[in-house]
């Protein structure tokens, strides 16, 4: 059981439609989750990035913002209290995450036989590296998605080190990302990192932590791994950090912030490198295209995602929906990851076809039956007929949705369930050739839509 620990101070209405107009939105969208209007939309499960509610503090700090070009006082204040969160002295501030990384490709990856290896690229990351020329192999423990092993995030540190001793020269980086998103929020373990950085270092290349959900990722240490019980989540984090030689982080997830995120490290030669491109294409290296606001309200975000009592809650929120789910019968990534609930949709519509979509088919169930958007973290639609796994990810803003709005999405899982023979799913009517999930137009199998 969890309660929420806050008090709603500031409210933004939901419009419930019928179901009937639910069909009708989904018609006109064309099947597509994106494409439905913001306004239809009753429980926003699409991202957990840049959506969390601020607290009074956060809005007050707001207030505080001083909007200079340079060396404002809302930097000043930043830049102290990141190299206190991550106890590292060089920081370079960007306007959110995939800013960062752009920077870390080019100043890492110089040909194309290049290699970055990792437990799981985010895709903004994998992109952003792929596009600079490197090879980017993820080398994540293995693991079924059922299975309910601690720490499913962690790098595969055998093969990692076999592929080093094979390709040592060409190997620019490791990566590790905290938790790992595209692996059911699952998080990693400090042992995990710190063997990381020991190899590393053995092969003189750098560390690097995708720290986005660095704080969730803590409480998980501190819960579930030995000698970890006795620290606090902020020690554990500064902890972690102090493995790497480069973190970055989006200060929209964990930072409980609308935009931001910065990189740090102690290496100045890095930094002045990554200084030196930040300013073409983020924005005054004392701001990387944060305003002030952002800056102050993302100082307090950090500290507050790190208090143990709103983690508790966090992690128990996710696992209250998880748990729901799982007891109607739905195939789901266990455990409960940190920010976010996936779906195993293979498994839950094995009679749906790969090339009729069942993630999607799955997604647009459930507008239809709780007006709740989520969208598919690894399936064919996304990426094609090679992509193993069918993933639909419900993934959780931070303090935004209470118990009551969970148990809807739990009620309408159940009438999903119940007539989940009858879903279909889809065919393509008209799909660009990349990243067509966001734009594709999708047809029922069935004409009375996607129910018999
Ligand atoms: N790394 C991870 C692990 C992420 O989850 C994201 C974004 C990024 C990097 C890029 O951060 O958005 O600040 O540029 N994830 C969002 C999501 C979009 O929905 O999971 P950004």
């Amino acid at each position: 059981m969890f309660t929420e620990p806050f008090r709603i101070k500031t409210i933004e209405p939901i419009v419930f439609l019928t179901r009937r107009q639910r069909l009708k939105v989904l018609a006109e969208a064309g099947y597509n989750i994106f494409k439905v209007p913001g306004d239809k939309i009753a429980f926003d499960f699409l991202t957990d990035s840049g959506t969390g509610a601020l607290s009074k503090y956060q809005l007050a700090a707001s207030g505080m913002g001083d909007e200079a070009y340079s060396e404002s006082e809302s930097w000043l204040r930043f830049k102290k209290a990141i190299q206190k969160l991550s106890g590292k002295k060089e920081i370079i501030p960007v306007h959110q995450a995939r800013g960062a990384e752009k920077l870390l490709a080019e100043v890492l990856v110089s040909s194309p036989g290049d290699f970055i290896l990792s437990n799981t690229l985010y895709d903004t990351t994998r992109g952003n590296f792929e596009s600079a020329g490197a090879n980017c192999l993820d080398f994540l423990v293995q693991g079924e998605l059922s299975s309910w092993k601690k720490f499913k995030g962690n790098l595969d540190l055998k093969k990692a080190e076999k592929f080093l001793r094979q390709n040592n020269s060409s190997v620019k980086a490791i990566v590790l990302t905290l938790t790992n998103n595209t692996n059911g929020g699952q998080p990693v373990s400090y042992e995990n990192v710190f063997a990381a950085s020991k190899l590393a270092a053995s092969r003189n290349i750098p560390l690097i932590l995708d720290a986005c959900r660095i704080s969730e990722n803590g409480f998980f240490i501190k819960k579930l791994e030995k000698g970890f019980e006795r620290f606090s989540v902020q020690e554990i984090i500064k902890k972690l950090c102090g493995l790497a030689d480069v973190v970055y982080m989006s200060a929209k997830k964990d930072g409980l912030s609308d935009a931001g995120g910065f990189l740090s490290t102690n290496n100045k030669s890095i930094a002045a490198n990554l200084r030196r491109l930040a300013n073409f294409y983020e924005g005054y290296p004392t701001s990387g295209g944060m305003s002030g606001k952002t800056m102050e309200s993302a100082i307090r975000g950090f500290e507050e995602t790190a208090h143990e009592d709103y983690l508790d809650y966090r992690v128990s929120q996710v696992a209250y929906l998880h748990s729901g789910l799982a007891k109607i019968g739905f195939s789901l990534v266990n455990p409960p990851g940190g920010h976010a609930v996936y779906i195993d949709a293979a498994k839950t519509l094995a009679h749906v076809k790969k090339n009729n979509f069942p993630a999607q088919t799955l997604i647009v169930a459930f507008y239809a039956e709780a007006g709740m958007r989520c969208s598919e973290m690894a399936g064919s639609l996304t990426r094609g007929m090679n992509e193993p796994l069918e993933l639909v990810r419900l993934a959780i803003p931070r303090r935004v949705y209470t118990k009551s709005h969970i148990e809807s999405v739990l009620e309408a899982g159940l009438r999903i369930w119940k007539q989940r023979k009858n879903l279909r799913g889809f065919t393509i009517v008209q799909a660009p050739k990349h990243l067509r999930q966001f734009s594709a137009v999708l047809k029922p199998l069935t004409p009375s839509l996607f129910y018999n």
